[in-house]
């Protein structure tokens, strides 16, 4: 790529989780590299952004939102040249499947028009005035100020921009981390950026966030932190800006989300829904089922029934047909679930299916783990991974204690065939997370839909009207008569 031919500075070498036969042994395939920008460089990021931010007045926050509107326009046309190019990258750098990798892309391309879209209207709803006792107002959404956007590893496309288009869009201007794994993707589109938008609008910084985050933060010139991924690291970023209460956070975090299968549920629904919900990109999404509560009368038959199902996924490369669980990105995380695993075993559950939790290089086989006790770590950790613990209730309020004692509070699945029961347990539910999904899988999309969460697993919320009133400040323009 040509950043790389004029960067003079150190570089990071990217390894795909794939590993090919060498004469040497499995070996990890190099996608590319990357720059390794320091603090110096990203301070100089945050110049760039802060001065097309120009506390205002800069060409961006001041242009209208047509024009606006024209650019991502335009934006987007170049992006769609560069679909497949980017889908392979993302194939490459996480181990997605094609499949997956394109889709990722066309839900980016759709959100960004629905975006637009939903600008619209909110543009319509503000070009009038109301006149209340005597003063005449009109009533706007205004741009913030320089957002910082860091994305997750498995959805390094879409979840990136899932918060960087809609604060550009409001008017701010944006400095984004790439993930690690998953960073090489954005190089396509980086031109397209420059193309498109002002100078020092969109400006994107590359290296270890240990490094460059922290100066970021601590320069106290950050006026939204938005990120997608760990609870801890979002709190550890939020204490380091000196002027906490002018820092406005639009955070996705960690979730634990539970199914609850009760005695009355279809179970073969019930193992079709849980199956993609905890394993769809082998389980490596917060809103993954990452624990599942079955009741004791059915627990034999939904367990034999996950296992049989398990039985059918295809364990292979990213762009193999039909493929289910491909390789894991993170170097450290066979060895994480492998630790999960013992301590389960250790405790006195067994795992169900053949095979299960094995680890072939990067790849870790699905498994069921049962009965899980409060006394392990798949309990309450959240695993991330391939693997599914599922435990036994005879009460409801056992899982609904789990729910109220959890840190995190995203969502959960309820899957039962009686509509009493639904109704009943319902309102206890929607009061510990902020979706319940009724005989279905947890699940972000559609993407119109609010995206948030409880406790420790968000702070603000996203979708695609959401995030626009998420990334702007509701305004007043107001005459007295
Ligand atoms: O990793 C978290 C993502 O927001 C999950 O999104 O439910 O569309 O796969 P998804």
């Amino acid at each position: 790529n040509g950043l790389m031919k004029v960067w003079k500075g150190k570089s990071h070498d990217v390894f795909s989780p794939v590993c090919l036969e060498k004469k040497t042994g499995p070996t990890r395939v190099l996608v590319g590299s990357y720059p390794v920008c320091g603090e110096k460089e990203a301070l100089e990021a945050l110049d760039a952004a802060e001065n097309a931010y120009d506390n205002g007045r800069g060409e961006w926050p001041t242009m209208s939102v047509a024009d606006r509107i024209k650019c991502i326009e335009k934006f987007t046309q170049r992006m769609i040249e560069k679909r497949e190019e980017v889908a392979k990258l993302i194939l490459w750098e996480i181990g997605k499947s094609y499949t997956d990798s394109l889709k990722e892309f066309d839900r980016t391309v759709e959100y960004i028009y629905a975006t637009v879209d939903a600008l619209k209207d909110l543009d319509r709803q503000s070009s009038g005035f109301q006149i209340v006792d005597g003063i005449a107002a009109q009533i706007r959404r205004s741009p913030l100020g320089v957002v910082l956007c860091m994305g997750p590893f498995n959805y390094p496309l879409n979840e990136t921009y899932t918060t960087l288009i809609p604060a550009l869009i409001m008017g701010n201007t944006v400095l984004f981390k790439p993930p690690k794994h998953g960073s090489l993707l954005h190089f396509p589109l980086l031109e397209a950026f420059a193309e498109c938008f002002p100078k020092g609008v969109v400006n994107s910084v590359y290296g270890r966030g240990a490094d460059i985050i922290p100066p970021l933060m601590k320069s106290g010139r950050i006026n939204v932190l938005t990120l997608i991924g760990s609870s801890k690291v979002a709190d550890q970023l939020k204490k380091l800006h000196p002027k906490v209460n002018r820092l406005r956070a639009i955070l996705g975090l960690d979730a634990k989300n539970a199914a609850i299968v009760t005695a009355n549920a279809d179970l073969d629904q019930a193992v079709k829904e849980c199956i993609t919900g905890a394993l769809s990109f082998n389980g490596q999404r917060c809103t993954a089922l990452k624990i599942i509560f079955v009741h004791k009368s059915v627990v034999d038959e939904f367990n034999q029934k996950l296992v049989a199902a398990i039985g059918k996924l295809k364990v292979g490369m990213p762009w193999e047909d039909g493929v289910n669980i491909t390789p894991l990105p993170e170097p450290q995380k066979p060895i994480y679930l492998q630790d999960c695993l013992k301590d389960a075993l250790k405790h006195g559950a067994k795992v169900l299916n053949e095979n299960g939790g094995e680890v072939n290089e990067s790849f870790v086989y699905p498994a069921v783990i049962y009965p899980v006790t409060e006394k392990m770590k798949l309990y309450r950790e959240e695993q991330f991974g391939p693997i599914i613990p599922v435990l036994p209730f005879l009460r409801i309020e056992e899982p609904i204690d789990y729910l109220i004692d959890s840190p995190h509070g995203q969502q959960v699945s309820l899957f039962s065939s009686d509509s009493e029961e639904l109704a009943k347990l319902i309102d206890p539910l929607v009061n510990q997370v902020s979706r319940v999904n009724i005989n279905s899988q947890c699940q972000r999309g559609p993407d119109v839909f609010p995206f948030t969460g409880r406790k420790d697993s968000a702070e603000g919320t996203l979708s695609v009207s959401d995030a626009l009133r998420s990334f702007s400040i509701r305004s007043l323009v107001a005459a007295k008569l």
